[in-house]
């Protein structure tokens, strides 16, 4: 596969006027193609930047309007949270940017996780409930291999984590499940679930958004550097090529050859 698209931005307000046209330019294939766009988002900082994208004012044409009615949101990763807890990414997306949704751009489907299973504990039925909730947007799992994302917006944590893949997981080596349990999170909470590497690289565009020099070594190492090469983020490059696009800010990629 060829490589992915490495661009870097003063700082994240213009990053955010960039993902804009990037995110609805995905919207409008994925609207004349099936009339539906499928997205997934991960938390962190991700739903601020997402918003500001969004929810800026549109150019007036309908290339430049987010149609939120058409949008099925889904979460790369969640944690086995209440979705009123401070730690639910539910709860950041809901907060940052769905609450803040004017009427007229619509409301959109929002697939979150089923809060029984937080209640009785069990993350692996956690998982297995949001791979059926998955199986009825994309098909069930025996008519299809993997679910094609329209586009999947991720996070790349300070380790080279993305979604709820830690470096060094066995869970990059999953090849069967779309959702899997992750109970011993080395970031809080411990136990979430996430999508898995081969859903994430089958995804018909990936795009990170990774900003601040706290991010600056794992770039490098992601970018520049054998040892990174195993990294769950450098593990979404090599799978999926130049359908990756990632939204860095200057003092993220400070000292990287880009490619
Ligand atoms: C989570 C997030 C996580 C996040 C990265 C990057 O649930 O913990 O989805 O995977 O995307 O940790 O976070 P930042 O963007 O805040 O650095």
């Amino acid at each position: 596969t060829s490589q992915p698209h490495l661009y870097s931005f003063p700082d994240t307000e213009t990053l955010a006027k960039q993902l804009r046209p990037y995110v609805l330019r995905c919207q409008n294939a994925a609207l004349a193609r099936h009339n539906t766009f499928r997205v997934a988002v991960s938390g962190g900082s991700l739903p601020v930047v997402l918003a500001k994208a969004l929810l800026a004012d549109s150019n007036g044409s309908p290339e430049d309007t987010p149609q939120f009615s058409k949008w099925n949101i889904f979460f790369a990763d969640e944690r086995a949270v209440p979705l009123d807890d401070k730690d639910s990414n539910y709860l950041l997306l809901k907060d940052e940017l769905l609450s803040k949704i004017p009427a007229e751009l619509g409301a959109p489907t929002i697939h979150p996780i089923d809060e029984k299973h937080v209640r009785d504990g069990d993350t692996q039925a956690l998982a297995d409930v949001y791979q059926e909730d998955l199986m009825r947007s994309f098909a069930a799992k025996e008519s299809v291999k993997l679910p094609v994302f329209d586009l999947i917006l991720l996070g790349c944590g300070p380790d080279g984590h993305t979604c709820s893949l830690f470096p060094g997981h066995e869970l990059l080596r999953e090849k069967d499940a779309w959702v899997a349990a992750e109970t011993e999170s080395p970031k809080p909470p411990p136990k979430r679930i996430t999508l898995t590497l081969p859903v994430v690289t089958s995804a018909l565009n990936i795009a990170f958004v990774a900003t601040g020099g706290g991010k600056k070594e794992i770039l490098k190492a992601i970018f520049d550097n054998e040892e990174g090469h195993s990294l769950p983020s450098a593990l979404v490059n090599q799978g999926a090529g130049e359908k990756v696009s990632w939204f860095t800010d200057h003092p993220a990629v400070e000292g990287i050859a880009f490619p």
